[in-house]
């Protein structure tokens, strides 16, 4: 299939990108590299920059590439700063989303793969959360996400759309030649990397009054190229199943001091840690019911343990310190 990426230069997307070209794809890999690295786009994706709010041009880009199906990464996706400026996520997750269908569906592309995420659950009353849990964001990030869920079956029932959302919980790992790199990075793995570099002095470890066992958040982690071959599944399955959204994790939890703790025996290195005040917008425990996905998609986990994920990552990491500057 010929496939057109948004978010391609990111983290996920890059891996996303590597994955469909290994698998005999053509990818038209777009990204506006506000986050993203052109160096994390491999050269056999037709690479183009755009950004997602310039309607006119993206419609242009995506009639113009004529995609069989499109595979919506592209999102701005720091929790706290949704928090702080809610605008900039509407306008770009939801607004921006909504530039994309259109765009598709003048292009007559009815196949869609959409990056969602855990937050659109908010605090969760049961856990291991299951598809069906109510969506209660506490972030706008989560709830810009979520916003664009809402308008799939509407684009379904109106267009034929076809669509499957995957409600990622916490990426982590790398392959061979694609990690995580962010600057500034939030995500906890890579900034526990920069401390055991020496690139910090010291990690924040936001909120240790949650009620949890040790009092620190717990996060479901999944590794990215196993969240690469859920969009690959999901591909082969979205002219049949048509709107759905489905979890996307391992049915683990794992508290941020245990993170630490895994970090620190990988890495081998002092990490620095210092306790800080709760982050806005961070619910307590976040763990998917993985139960859908196996189910219905068929997915499989090749690296569920989080150690071998962080082991995965450090070894991208050792090789490339400066992220995809060098
Ligand atoms: N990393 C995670 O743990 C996680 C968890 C849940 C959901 N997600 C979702 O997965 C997707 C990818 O996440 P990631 O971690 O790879 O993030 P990332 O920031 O590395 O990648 C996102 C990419 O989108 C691009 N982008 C942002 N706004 C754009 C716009 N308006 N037009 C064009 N490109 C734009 C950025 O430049 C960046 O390269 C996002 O949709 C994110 O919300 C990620």
């Amino acid at each position: 299939m010929r496939i057109l990426v948004t978010g391609a230069a990111g983290f996920i997307g890059s891996v996303v990108t590597e994955q469909l070209l290994t698998d005999g794809h053509e990818v038209v890999a777009l990204d506006s590299l506000k986050h993203g690295h052109a160096a994390a786009v491999l050269p056999a994706a037709q690479f183009v920059k755009a950004d997602l709010l310039d309607a006119a041009g993206l419609a242009d880009i995506v009639k113009s590439s004529r995609p069989e199906a499109v595979i919506h990464l592209a999102a701005e996706a720091r929790i706290a700063e949704s928090v702080r400026d809610p605008g900039l996520f509407f306008r770009a997750n939801t607004v921006g989303s909504l530039n994309l269908v259109e765009a598709m569906l003048a292009a007559g592309v009815r196949r869609l793969i959409f990056s969602s995420t855990a937050a659109v659950y908010g605090e969760p009353a049961t856990m291991p959360v299951s598809e069906d849990a109510a969506c209660q964001p506490l972030n706008a990030y989560g709830e810009s996400k979520l916003a664009f869920e809402r308008m799939l079956p509407w684009f379904a029932r109106a267009h034929d759309l076809r669509s499957i959302s995957l409600r990622y919980f916490n990426a982590a790992g790398a392959t061979e030649r694609l990690g995580e790199f962010h600057a500034p990075e939030t995500h906890l793995i890579p900034i526990l990397f920069e401390a055991a570099l020496g690139q910090r002095d010291a990690v924040q470890l936001y909120g240790t009054d949650y009620d949890t066992p040790d009092g620190t958040c717990i996060r479901d982690y999944v590794h990215v190229a196993d969240i690469a071959r859920a969009h690959l599944l999901a591909l082969a399955r979205v002219d049949e199943i048509g709107t759905r959204a489905f979890n996307m994790g391992n049915s683990r939890g794992y508290s941020n001091l245990e993170v630490i703790e895994v970090v620190r025996r990988v890495t081998g290195r002092e990490i620095r840690v210092e306790t800080a005040a709760r982050r806005p917008g961070d619910p307590a425990r976040l763990v998917a019911s993985d139960e859908r996905i196996r189910a219905e998609l068929g997915w499989e986990p090749e690296h569920p343990d989080l150690p071998a994920m962080v082991e995965t990552a450090w070894r991208w990491r050792v090789r490339h310190p400066d992220g995809y500057a060098g």
